[in-house]
């Protein structure tokens, strides 16, 4: 605790000096002030200030047995990872890293259906709590006004028996204010920022992270089921459009022509072949 001096003026217009006591760190999302919004029951929530990696420490604790439902923040990451051996660039303050412990009963193959619930619950939440309008570039990324704000990195431990999941750690990464000194170059043309000014900051992030928390938990329950689908499809940002499918270092030219019902991307090559990607990445051709 710190104190800062203030003065008062009391009935006899006396002037008083008050020593007045405040958290430094009230600025700051904690596990309280997420609960404070969050309406899911039997989790686990731990922040961390600096971690290398949420997924990365989540992990671990999955194999020393954690239960479901265990949910790790941290308030920056210093190798936060990304898809295909990306990084994601995790400063401190200005977004959100958690990753989210399951423990779910499903194939292998179904391992997807966690990540695009995810990325609904995210598109979902941030509409709700900042008026803006979100899209979701398949396969993980939520966009917003044209850049992408949210990525989504879900690792699997598999049961090579059953062919099922033993468990999957599901991280998702907001950048919901600018970083103080803006994106890396790298970055700049394709990242963005959910809120374009620095607000009451922790807040809103622990309102988000407790919504997105909520939104994901509620589908989790009948993941299998693909209720979450029909959302999955109106908030495609690329059906219809003109794009670059990148498998294996091979670029193909292609037309986006929707998601089909195990969340494959449906495209027809320029040679009119067709085909549902179920892996791999695209970028939108201009
Ligand atoms: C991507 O954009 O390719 C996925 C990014 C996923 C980032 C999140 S931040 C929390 C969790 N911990 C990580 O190291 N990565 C995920």
């Amino acid at each position: 605790m710190v104190y800062r001096t203030v003065f008062e003026i009391d009935q006899n217009r006396q002037q008083l000096k008050i020593r007045e006591y405040f958290n430094v760190k009230s600025n700051i999302m904690t596990v309280q002030s997420i609960e404070k919004y969050l309406k899911t029951q039997n989790l686990n929530i731990e922040i961390q200030d600096t971690l290398t990696s949420t997924n990365t420490v989540l992990k671990e604790y999955a194999e020393q047995g954690a239960p479901e439902g265990t949910i790790l923040f941290a308030r920056q990451q210093t190798g936060g990872k990304g898809r295909l051996g990306r990084s994601f660039y995790s400063p401190e303050e200005t977004g959100i890293y958690l990753s989210i412990l399951l423990r779910p009963k499903v194939l292998l193959e179904e391992a997807l259906l966690i990540t695009t619930c995810a990325a609904v619950a995210v598109a979902e939440t941030l509409e709700e709590e900042t008026g803006q309008q979100c899209k979701i570039k398949w396969v993980n990324d939520v966009f917003c006004e044209g850049k992408k704000v949210c990525g989504i990195l879900t690792e699997a431990a598999i049961d090579p028996e059953y062919a099922t999941l033993k468990y999957a750690v599901l991280g998702i990464g907001i950048n919901l204010f600018p970083p103080e000194e803006g994106f890396p170059e790298e970055l700049a043309e394709i990242a963005g920022s959910v809120i374009s000014k620095r607000g009451n900051m922790a807040d809103l992030k622990s309102k988000i992270a407790a919504g997105v928390i909520d939104c994901f938990f509620a589908e989790y329950q009948h993941l299998t089921e693909k209720r979450f689908l029909d959302k999955y499809r109106d908030y495609s940002l690329i059906t219809g459009r003109a794009i670059d499918v990148i498998r294996g270092g091979n670029v193909r030219k292609a037309h986006a022509l929707g998601i089909d019902d195990n969340f494959r991307l449906l495209v027809r090559y320029e040679n009119g072949m067709e085909q549902a990607v179920e892996t791999g990445e695209v970028s939108i051709r201009i």
